[in-house]
């Protein structure tokens, strides 16, 4: 890796995904060099948030300080960003403390405008467009339950959404067949899914579209789906019509692979997109893609900011 690299979205990190997430599993199940393990020692993380996290914050936070880097978690109604200050005046402000800044944000063009100005690696904590720290983790838990991603078939049914547009880039750079369905109106954006075509044809694995849920789950590994309403999406209350037979429930899971698991982001509005009986099946996934979010974030922050401790750490697992 030559330069700085931020992290908008997952391709940004395509050529690496794979050893990223190797890195992941290994330094997640190594109990004796991990602990020790501290690249971001004497290094300070900001993370703003203009809404609300759980998942995103605790695992930033939890993990920096697992890696000896100090969190600061910077809510955007409590830093001038939030009232008058441009972002690149706060991105340029920022560069001279930390060593990285993770932005949630509303509008994506707000996070690209914060990396450009930037002279630290910027992460996208999720923006409108994009989610790719959801992204690695969710592939890095296919890579825990699937021995091959080449034969693995991930059906997305539910929004065309941020998380659906970084689980399709990473999908197809592991060499997973992405499958999604989704009401008419509410596809994924067309520069997304050009950009996964063309990673697709590197890796052989392909894409494929349906309105019809049953299309998408037939002889699914993975089914995966995200609420219908996003954050900054509230006011839109007649969205959730559009949805009708989109619910991963019993009948819809019995068209998978009999040993297909269930994946969500999380938070899940339970009874809505999907029902107790799947989010709480043996099937489920939900929780390991949670902590996983811990370990693939660790596996990226010491990737972007200390590259060469990322590389020892990697040669000392001679993974
Ligand atoms: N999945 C996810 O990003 O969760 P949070 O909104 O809780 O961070
Ligand atoms: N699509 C959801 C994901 C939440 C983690 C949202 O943007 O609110």
């Amino acid at each position: 890796m030559g330069g700085m690299t931020n992290l908008l979205a997952i391709d940004d990190v395509a050529d690496d995904l794979s050893s990223i997430l190797e890195w992941a599993i290994i330094f997640k199940g190594d109990e004796e060099v991990a602990p020790s393990f501290t690249p971001l020692d004497g290094i300070s993380i900001g993370s703003i948030y203009e809404k609300p996290s759980t998942r995103t914050r605790v695992s930033f936070e939890v993990g920096i300080n697992k890696l000896g880097g100090y969190p600061l978690t910077l809510l955007k109604g409590d830093i001038q960003l939030g009232k008058s200050e441009t972002i690149g005046d706060t991105a340029m402000v920022l560069s001279r403390y930390l060593g990285a800044i993770t932005y949630r944000c509303y509008d994506h063009s707000d996070v690209v405008e914060l990396a450009d100005k930037s002279s630290v690696p910027v992460i996208n904590a999720l923006s409108y467009k994009n989610h790719p720290c959801q992204a690695a983790a969710d592939l890095m838990t296919i890579m825990e339950h699937k021995d091959d991603l080449s034969e693995v078939k991930i059906a997305w049914v539910g929004d065309g959404n941020n998380v659906l547009h970084d689980l399709m880039l990473a999908g197809v750079i592991m060499g997973c067949d992405v499958c999604w369905a989704v009401p008419k109106g509410y596809e994924p954006d067309a520069d997304i899914v050009e950009r996964a075509q063309k990673l697709a044809e590197k890796s052989g694995a392909t894409l494929s579209e349906t309105n019809d849920p049953v299309e998408a789950v037939k002889n699914a590994d993975v089914i995966y789906t995200d609420v219908f309403i996003s954050m900054g999406e509230e006011d839109l209350l007649d969205k959730v019509n559009a949805f009708e037979g989109f619910q991963i429930n019993d009948k819809l899971v019995s068209h998978a692979k009999d040993d297909y698991i269930f994946m969500h982001c999380l938070p899940a509005h339970r009874g809505e997109e999907v029902t107790d009986s799947v989010i709480d099946s043996d099937n489920s996934v939900v929780f390991d893609q949670a902590e996983n979010r811990m370990w693939a974030q660790m596996s990226l922050l010491t990737y972007l900011i200390d590259n060469e401790a990322w590389l020892t750490y990697a040669e000392l697992m001679e993974y």
